[in-house]
């Protein structure tokens, strides 16, 4: 608009759209139905759609348009290889991705969806290989938030057919939970056509929980609020673990990595930061960065707490993983990783 620096404009009622300048995208806080509309339409239009979902923010793209797609790699700066999981509104689209669905991912799919949890199912012969890295499977999600339905709901009545949505972080870096740590991550990437849908913090905390479904049994690849007793009391057996099998970025050793150095088991020094149950008391000296009541608690504030650790310019943060088995194995999987970077 000529001027220069920052432009703020707040619009009535509970809708606040902040618009930096005329490079940037909009954040939308809670965004209305119409607000919602339009950001379908941009993801139509091939443009790029931070959302909120239960488990973390995902950066949307169209899954069928391959200039969109490869502008999700470019912003996070991911390897093209590693695939994305598409998100539908609904169990009902999932033909249109997936082929030879097997009875016990049907049950997994009718009573997890909407939730936090992927499935890996061989593809279609339309999934195009900018989806899946190469592989002839596909990973796809059902998300449990009002704004990433209604997003998706918006989206398939204009004729799309599932949005590709990674975390919306850097490649290796930790999962953005608010949409304040999505712009922190990504924002600069981001072009005025783009947008940031504001839906407040998710309230799962860590990322879906992804079974692959190509064999047999479920196996699962990576640990989420969908448990492995979840999944066993539904359908019996499963193997826990086979990261040989499938690549996926989040099933690299080292990720979801802070700027600080991660430890954990042991208690903290003088001027590092300290990540534990409440139940625990913070070591004299120690940057208490969370106090979680309980594991529900510290999965969901984990990746807070972690940028929180950042923002101070720490350069050790220790963590105390909880015990357990369920969600504290989600984040015991997550601190180790994070301790690995
Ligand atoms: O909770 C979540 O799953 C979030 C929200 C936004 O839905 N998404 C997410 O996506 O965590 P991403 O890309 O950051 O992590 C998904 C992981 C990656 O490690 C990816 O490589 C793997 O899943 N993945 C996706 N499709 C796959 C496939 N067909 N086979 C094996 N792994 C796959
Ligand atoms: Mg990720």
């Amino acid at each position: 608009m000529g001027t220069s620096g920052r432009r703020v404009s707040v619009k009535e009622g509970r809708s606040k759209l902040v618009k930096w300048d005329d490079l940037r995208m909009e954040i939308i806080f809670n965004p209305r139905q119409n607000e919602i509309k339009m950001a379908a339409k941009a993801l139509k239009d091939g443009h790029l759609v931070a959302f909120p979902t239960e488990t973390v923010y995902g950066l949307g793209a169209d899954a069928t348009n391959i200039k969109a797609v490869s502008r999700v790699y470019s912003v996070k700066d991911r390897p093209t290889d590693h695939p994305l999981i598409v998100h539908i509104s609904s169990i009902n689209l999932l033909q249109k991705w997936a082929l030879d669905i097997p009875e016990y991912a049907i049950k997994l799919a009718k009573v997890f969806w909407p939730g936090p949890m992927t499935l890996i199912l061989k593809r279609n012969q339309s999934v195009q290989n900018f989806i899946t890295g190469g592989q002839d499977n596909v990973g796809v999600r059902v998300p449990a938030h009002p704004i990433a339905l209604g997003l998706l709901s918006e989206f398939e009545n204009m004729g799309g057919e599932g949005i590709a949505a990674p975390s919306a972080n850097r490649f290796r870096a930790i999962s953005p939970t608010t949409a304040k740590a999505v712009d922190i991550e990504i924002g600069a990437f981001l072009k005025s056509e783009d947008f940031i849908l504001d839906g407040g913090q998710s309230s799962v905390g860590v990322e879906s929980t992804i079974i692959d479904c190509t064999e047999s049994v479920p196996v699962i690849l990576r640990p989420g609020a969908v448990t492995s007793e979840m999944i066993e009391n539904l359908v019996g057996k499963f193997l826990v673990l086979n990261i040989n099998k499938i690549k996926a970025s989040g099933l690299l050793e080292s990720h979801y990595s802070p700027k600080a150095k991660v430890e954990i088991g042991r208690l903290a020094n003088p001027g590092e930061g300290f990540l534990a149950l409440a139940e625990i008391p913070t070591p004299k000296g120690a940057i208490r960065l969370a106090a979680p009541v309980n594991i529900e608690k510290y999965a969901k504030d984990l990746y807070i707490a972690l940028r929180f650790g950042d923002q101070q310019g720490l350069d050790t943060i220790v963590a105390i993983p909880p015990e357990g088995f369920g969600l504290a194995e989600a984040i015991r999987d997550r601190l180790t990783k994070a301790s690995a970077g």
